[in-house]
């Protein structure tokens, strides 16, 4: 298994994406929430990329069957039902519903590498599943944190180097790591005894604060909160 890690949230070109297993990161917030929606319930999610598609996507099913999600500039949109702080998403408003969720930056990675082999939404939350699913399936693997607005991202590069730690260090095979995430783990050891801290140096994680999301950072520095594998198949985010 050779595990690579695309630090710049740009179409991936450099190899065929039918041959590798993706895992997708956006530990603030989209993958946490889309894990914790899955995990208190919901039926499916269906990234969309903007709030318009998300908007026209809703009027195809019954009302009450469908949740509106997702956020811009952070906040809740105008007409939705709930924004993008995984507390929100609890059993009691999304169980047995379908979501159609936008944000910045996590719905779109779905679509940028939607050729991969099998796309895996992970986070925090479900960081030990997805290393498990990886070893079991033993494909090449490409980790794709979804930035922040075309840039690197630090909780996702450090989230991404987690996975790769565990990975190799539960693995009973030889894994070829990349320069790249070789480069993940290394910042990963930096802020394995606190994660929290990586939130709290990163752009993003500096915004949530500034507009009022803090208690969001410390709920999505939480690992192993579920065992569900997100998979993103034909347009639609299950619970596997
Ligand atoms: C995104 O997809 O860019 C995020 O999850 C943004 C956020 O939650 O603020």
């Amino acid at each position: 298994m050779q595990i690579d890690i695309q630090l710049m949230p740009s179409s991936p070109r450099r190899y065929l994406l039918s041959d590798r297993i993706v895992v997708v990161i956006d530990v603030l917030r989209a993958t946490s929430v889309m894990i914790h929606a899955l995990s208190e319930g919901a039926l499916e999610i269906i990234p969309v990329a903007t709030v318009e598609e998300a908007f026209q996507m809703a009027k195809v099913f019954p009302r009450d069957a469908v949740l509106l999600g997702g956020e811009r500039e952070s906040k809740k949109i105008q007409g939705f039902d709930l924004g993008n702080s995984p507390r929100e998403y609890t059993a009691e408003k999304v169980k047995e519903r379908k979501l159609i969720v936008t944000t910045t930056n996590g719905t779109k990675a779905f679509h940028l590498v939607s050729s991969g082999r099998e796309i895996f939404a992970g986070s925090f939350f479900n960081i030990g599943a997805i290393a498990r699913r990886c070893l079991e399936l033993d494909k090449d693997l490409l980790i794709f944190p979804s930035g922040d607005e075309g840039d690197f991202s630090l909780e996702d590069a450090v989230c991404g180097g987690m996975l790769i730690d565990l990975i190799t260090k539960k693995g009973q095979k030889p894994i070829a790591l990349t320069d790249a995430s070789c480069g993940a783990q290394i910042l990963y050891d930096r802020f394995e005894t606190n994660l929290l801290e990586a939130f709290h140096l990163s752009r993003h994680g500096k915004e949530l604060m500034k507009r009022g999301f803090e208690e969001d950072l410390a709920y999505c520095a939480q690992i192993d909160m579920t065992d569900i594998v997100p998979q993103f198949k034909d347009g639609v985010i299950r619970a596997k």
